[in-house]
């Protein structure tokens, strides 16, 4: 038996999935976490795959291993191959108004969505770069090289040795702002703007399936010798996991709301609603984040003072539309649409709907209205839409499930539980060995299907309600 390892280096941890390169069978798993922050040394991270490698049982055994990580953080290297400073994450906010200025020298959205296929905003690493380079010029200048979490973590896993070694691969880069995926190529002239004229190495693109190299003796496992697949963005990851295709939207209710689908085609959003990124197999990922997603439930279950199951319990009872109350989730702000000063709304208090029941139903559906916002804008950009994947957290909830193909007037369909990411990154490490244009076939996951007549009311009313939400700076 061939075994294959995909590494989840995300946010909050780190998990390693060991799976039979031939059918895709789970032999062994281990996972660790990382430390909470939205900046992070990047030797936690290394620290947390060599325990997660560990607890997976080891590399000895393993023909290949590609790593998906968490989006656009920036890894900043100086000229001998060291960290700079700790990484700043995508949820890391301190660059938005490096990301308005940015979009506002280049002439606005347009031009950016035309360059490639993002409109700047916080999360991005071309806006963090910016901020580096006027809140902390000496670190600034002392960055030679730039990168993303799964690239260091791959290139720490080859040895790390030059500069000149680093890669990444189609999906990371386009998370970047400083890639084009209409070209394939660099955007360095918008590199060079953001970082005070000044072009850092960048890593070497891969393809989907080219070799990055293999794992060095003593790198971050005892053993070497395992060749290493060039990884991925995280979502692109989840995509490759899922066997997510064209028509297919994956959607992820974890804590932030995540909707993507697989697409032939680039996006170009001038309003920066989808994100136009590339996916891990040569296609591309228009993806589209809400930050109000799981945390909706949890924060509605407290209120009412129930558990989950009570909450998707009371929700089910109420009726469509839960008799006009509508809760518009902006509990965080919200980045999609972009009011990220906005609060929560509840509006359509009735003697009869002042209950927990209808709270209930509410949030569920104010919680699915705010990602069939993000659907409906994939869709505007030409992509088909067949059917919802529904992952993460969230899907746990039976009114969730059950309410989603009502509100997002699609069938729904609820693989079980797992690592998505990881086991995209085993996916691709397989590909890598086994070469060929697409990733081998493994067995489809069960998965259950729910359908429901759409309630179109139920969006026309939430949106009525959504438009009296200000964005209050
Ligand atoms: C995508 C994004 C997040 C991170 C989370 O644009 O910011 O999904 O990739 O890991």
């Amino acid at each position: 038996m061939t075994l294959v390892a995909g590494v989840d280096s995300s946010t909050q941890s780190c998990k390693v999935v060991v799976r039979d390169a031939e059918t895709g069978r789970l032999v062994r798993e281990g996972r660790a976490s990382h430390p909470e922050g939205t900046e992070v040394d990047p030797a936690a991270w290394e620290a947390a795959l060599r325990t997660a490698i560990d607890e997976a049982g080891g590399l000895a055994d393993v023909a290949a291993v590609a790593v998906g990580g968490q989006q656009h953080g920036m890894v900043c290297l100086d000229s001998d191959g060291e960290v700079v400073r700790p990484a700043l994450l995508w949820n890391d906010t301190r660059s938005a108004q490096a990301a308005t200025d940015l979009t506002a020298e280049l002439g606005g959205g347009q031009a950016w969505a035309d360059a490639v296929g993002l409109v700047p905003v916080a999360s991005f690493t071309v806006t963090k770069l910016r901020w580096l380079a006027e809140h902390e010029p000496e670190n600034a200048a002392r960055t030679a090289a730039v990168c993303l979490p799964h690239d260091w973590l791959t290139w720490r896993l080859a040895g790390s040795s030059g500069l000149d070694a680093l890669v990444t691969d189609r999906g990371d880069a386009s998370g970047t702002g400083y890639w084009s995926p209409f070209t394939g190529e660099y955007r360095t002239d918008l590199l060079e703007r953001a970082f005070g004229g000044r072009t850092p190495v960048l890593p070497r693109v891969l393809g989907p399936a080219d070799r990055a190299g293999v794992v060095a003796a003593g790198a971050l496992a005892a053993d070497g010798g395992a060749v290493l697949g060039p990884g991925t963005g995280d979502n692109a990851a989840a995509a490759l996991g899922i066997n997510a295709e064209p028509g297919d939207v994956v959607l992820s209710i974890g804590t932030s709301g995540v909707v993507s689908t697989v697409s032939t085609t680039p996006s170009a959003d001038p309003s920066g609603t989808v994100a136009g990124f590339a996916d891990a197999t040569g296609n591309f990922l228009p993806l589209v984040v809400t930050l109000n997603a799981a945390r909706v439930l949890d924060a509605t279950a407290r209120l009412l003072g129930v558990d989950h199951d009570e909450l998707s319990r009371l929700a089910l009872t109420a009726p469509a539309g839960s008799g006009g109350l509508v809760l518009v989730p902006f509990l965080e702000g919200e980045r999609t649409p972009d009011k990220p000063h906005a609060t929560g709304a509840l509006h359509g208090l009735t003697l009869s709907t002042a209950d927990p029941a209808h709270l209930a139903r509410a949030a569920v559906e104010g919680l699915l209205c705010g990602l069939a916002d993000g659907l409906e804008a994939i869709a505007a950009q030409g992509n088909p839409v067949r059917r919802v994947l529904l992952v993460g957290g969230g899907a746990r909830s039976e009114a969730v499930r059950r309410l989603a193909p009502a509100v997002l007037g699609v069938p729904v369909l609820v693989p079980p539980p797992g690592e998505y990411v990881a086991d995209g990154a085993a996916r691709q490490a397989a590909w890598v060995l086994a070469g060929g244009d697409a990733p081998p076939t493994w067995p489809a996951t069960s998965t259950q299907t729910y359908q429901a007549d759409p309630v179109p009311f139920v969006r026309e009313r939430y949106a009525e309600v959504r438009e009296m939400t200000a964005d209050r700076g």
